[in-house]
């Protein structure tokens, strides 16, 4: 049998499973090479929309291409711009979004997100969410920016009424090498 616990982003990917229905909304804020994102069109169906955000045009036109040969194009739109323009783009109330943070792997690592902008993102994202909708955010502690982004996510995240939202981090403590953890937002109000 297959373990369960295996990574923050398999674990991410065991949420968006339990949580996405058919004619859901989800938003994938890191593109990329497209792999979440044609991840949460498999989860919602016909009539649910995905709306995916990335700077590098490469992202775009790779996601494309992927949806593509999926039959997952008309599913979503894609857009190229920063994660923390998402008001100007997502005017309705969406189930779940997701970050997975940081640069690609195989990519130009200068290429990759800032706490700032990710923080300015996250607000504007707790404003769209449905109520019982959550945000997903892979961090990756083990470079020094993606160290500072998970800090500066951690305390705006437990500053969060908990009256209104509800934050759980999944940290593997007994892995070597800052292996990458998960927090989770829902809201509930
Ligand atoms: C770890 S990769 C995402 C992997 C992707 N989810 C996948 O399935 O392949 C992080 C991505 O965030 C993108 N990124 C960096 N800053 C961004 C921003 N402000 N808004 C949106 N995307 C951004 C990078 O270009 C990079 O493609």
């Amino acid at each position: 049998m297959k373990a369960f616990f295996i990574n923050s982003v398999d674990i991410s990917k065991k949420i968006c499973e339990s949580i996405l229905e058919d004619g859901d909304i989800a938003v994938d804020c890191t593109m990329g090479n497209g792999n979440d994102t044609a991840f949460l069109c498999s989860l919602i169906g016909n009539s649910g929309k995905v709306y995916a955000f990335d700077v590098q045009q490469n992202a775009v036109l790779n996601t494309r291409d992927k949806l593509l040969k999926l039959g997952f194009l008309e599913r979503t739109y894609l857009i190229l711009d920063g994660h923390e323009n998402i008001d100007k783009y997502v005017k309705e109330k969406v189930k779940l979004i997701i970050f997975n943070l940081g640069y690609l792997p195989k990519g130009n690592h200068n290429i990759t997100t800032k706490k700032e902008t990710t923080i300015e993102s996250v607000k504007k994202c707790l404003n769209i969410l449905k109520r019982n909708g959550i945000i997903l955010l892979v961090v990756y502690p083990g470079h020094n920016n993606g160290k500072e982004e998970k800090e500066s996510l951690e305390i705006f995240t437990s500053q969060l009424d908990q009256k209104e939202y509800t934050v759980v981090k999944f940290r593997f403590l007994n892995q070597i090498n800052n292996p990458p953890e998960l927090i989770c937002i829902e809201k509930i109000f």
